[in-house]
């Protein structure tokens, strides 16, 4: 069936084509947040350069604390939505007041921090740490709505549910890290919104979309 070959056929396809990023090398859970709050607006060819500066400049969660609100804010310069980088500011030195410069080591403590939802607590939680728990992101949701065929409007916020328990049934104990790292570069480099390379698709013959010719449709997501 689809669900116990989605695993198996992810980890096989991603060290043949992810690519190698500097965040990918690192359980640093202060690097990786650093990482994910730049990602989430930002593409990863623009969000690099500030990645690499942020962490020369900033090597641990106590700089980033006791940096100067505008000295940070002139080094985001250029990346928009500025209101990321002054709550990250104010979640360093949170860290450091309220937690002994230590990120909380567990998903439902990271929830408790400002600025960090559920998507950031997951990728946190399980590359950092290896908690098992599913990221899910727009990748993500294309991923699982093609190839496991849910027509759930991805934009109404009950969907997250049943994508949550889904991806959760589907992360397998032994790689959480690299199962998530895996689906969201799947859906970065193969399962692509416009175009994505069914062709040369090593989940193909499982795909519900691929063998329905729904490709297109999937997934659902309502304009409001
Ligand atoms: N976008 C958001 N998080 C990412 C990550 N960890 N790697 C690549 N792209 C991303």
């Amino acid at each position: 069936p689809a669900s116990s070959l989605f695993a198996p056929a992810l980890l096989a396809w991603y060290p043949r084509h992810r690519r190698d990023l500097p965040w990918r090398h690192t359980r640093d859970p202060y690097a990786i947040w650093l990482s994910e709050v730049i990602l989430q607006q930002t593409r990863v060819k623009q969000g690099l350069p500030y990645f690499l500066d942020f962490m020369a400049s900033y090597p641990t969660v106590q700089a980033l604390a006791a940096a100067p609100e505008d000295e940070v804010l002139r080094h985001w310069q250029g990346l928009g939505y500025y209101s990321r980088a002054r709550n990250m500011h104010h979640t360093a030195q949170q860290i450091v007041r309220e937690y002994g410069g230590e990120f909380p080591g567990t998903y439902d403590g990271l929830l408790k921090l400002r600025g960090v939802g559920q998507y950031t607590a997951a990728a946190i939680a399980s590359f950092a740490y290896d908690e098992k728990v599913a990221v899910l992101d727009g990748n993500v949701y294309r991923v699982l709505a093609r190839v496991f065929g849910i027509s759930a409007d991805i934009a109404a916020p009950a969907s997250r549910k049943i994508f949550q328990q889904l991806a959760d049934s589907l992360i397998p104990a032994e790689h959480p890290a690299e199962f998530n790292q895996a689906i969201m570069e799947f859906g970065a480099l193969q399962c692509t919104p416009a175009k994505p390379d069914c062709l040369f698709c090593p989940l193909q013959s499982t795909c519900f979309a691929f063998q329905h010719g729904l490709v297109q449709e999937l997934p659902v997501k309502s304009k409001a």
